[in-house]
């Protein structure tokens, strides 16, 4: 056990500080110095961006549907080492179980996942929490953190269950071309808000926040993420990779609330600020879906160049061009793509978990419920 007063008479004295003056204004992050004796909040106070009332108070609620979603969160709490991955390392190290196609495909789907979890809970702690002044959005917002961490874990529990080469797949997102792509056209939204200088208040500055908000929430987890659900949730349909199979289901499960959270979010905002959505930032808009949509046909033809078990580049370029032209209606925005059919519509069923008759049962542990804990 550490010590404390000897490491406070250890201490040199020059290391004792004096902190800096606290803020005289309280900001938006909810840091600045308490308002004593100030008028509570008021729920018609409470705003998305750039709010004045008091973050630290969750109630009274005024985004009912924020909190809706971090109970649901709750409610869906998974561990990836629940699943067993006994079939899937049998069938990686048997020779003639999976074909050179496919497990170039996992591999860098793997990959591709991999960075973007952490690239995805980076931006929502770095960038977007200290911007989005509502608490129970933040609430939220700690619970997706959460669950992204519990994703990142998914890809080492997988890496270290198949034995991979562990920095091959944590460096795809800077060495295979095809993802380094998408990862750069990310992370060039979120670098300026995380810019500890960077604060919103401007129309370009809000612009600028709900640009990140769709690069991360509509593009990355909203479209890119579906591309690699549907490659490994075909080979889970055929009896192959079963084990990641079922942990990209519970992942699905967790970006589909993810997806919704975002749009709420987005679309809470142009209600709240319609000047910034006008209709030049709406056609940018478009471009950004239509651009990140080629990004992926690329990333297709890269990952499936012959295509597998009824994949195909050409198919999962149609399929994100179905989901992109979803994605601008949930937007209020027109089409980017001509309308196509759904060629993957097997993977509504793969998202609807009840359906999955013997999903649960192959859960591995129980949670200790909190009237179940043991506090001698
Ligand atoms: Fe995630
Ligand atoms: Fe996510």
């Amino acid at each position: 056990m550490l010590d404390w007063s000897e490491t406070i008479e250890e201490s040199p004295s020059e290391l004792i500080l004096t902190p800096p003056p606290v803020k005289e204004i309280s900001d938006t992050t909810g840091l600045g110095k308490i308002a004593r004796g100030a008028a509570r909040v008021r729920v018609d106070d409470k705003a998305m961006i750039n709010c004045r009332a008091d973050v630290n108070q969750l109630l009274p609620l005024k985004y009912r549907w924020a909190w809706e979603k971090y109970l649901s969160g709750c409610s869906n709490h998974w561990m990836p080492t629940e699943i067993s991955m006994q079939a899937d390392i049998a069938l990686w190290k048997s020779t003639d179980g999976l074909t050179a196609d496919e497990r170039r495909a996992i591999k860098r789907n793997l990959g591709f996942f991999a960075a973007s979890e952490s690239l995805v809970a980076n931006n929502i702690v770095l960038a977007i929490y200290r911007h989005l002044t509502n608490p129970e959005c933040r609430q939220y917002l700690l619970r997706q953190a959460f669950e992204e961490a519990v994703h990142t874990h998914t890809f080492q529990y997988i890496v270290e269950s198949l034995s991979l080469d562990e920095g091959e797949l944590f460096n795809m997102y800077r060495e295979v071309p095809s993802i380094t792509e998408k990862a750069a056209w990310a992370i060039q939204y979120t670098q300026h808000l995380s810019d500890p200088t960077f604060v919103t208040g401007t129309a370009a500055a809000d612009r600028a926040f709900l640009r990140d908000l769709i690069a991360f929430y509509v593009v990355f987890e909203g479209m890119w993420f579906y591309t690699g659900f549907a490659q490994i949730l075909s080979l889970g349909r055929r009896n192959k990779m079963t084990g990641i199979a079922e942990q990209y289901q519970y992942i699905l499960r967790d970006e589909s609330i993810h997806l919704n959270f975002g749009i709420d979010v987005i679309n809470q905002i142009r209600i709240e600020n319609p000047h910034l959505w006008s209709d030049a930032f709406q056609q940018e808009v478009r471009s950004m879906l239509r651009s990140a949509a080629e990004l992926e046909a690329a990333y297709g033809r890269d990952t499936m160049p012959n295509g597998f078990l009824g994949l195909s580049a050409g198919l999962c370029e149609q399929y994100m061009h179905f989901i992109a032209n979803r994605r601008c209606s949930q937007l209020g925005l027109e089409p980017v793509f001509p309308p196509s059919g759904n060629p993957f519509s097997w993977m509504s069923e793969a998202m609807d978990l009840k359906k999955e008759k013997n999903f649960f049962e192959t859960r591995v542990i129980e949670y200790q419920s909190g009237g179940s804990l043991a506090w001698d």
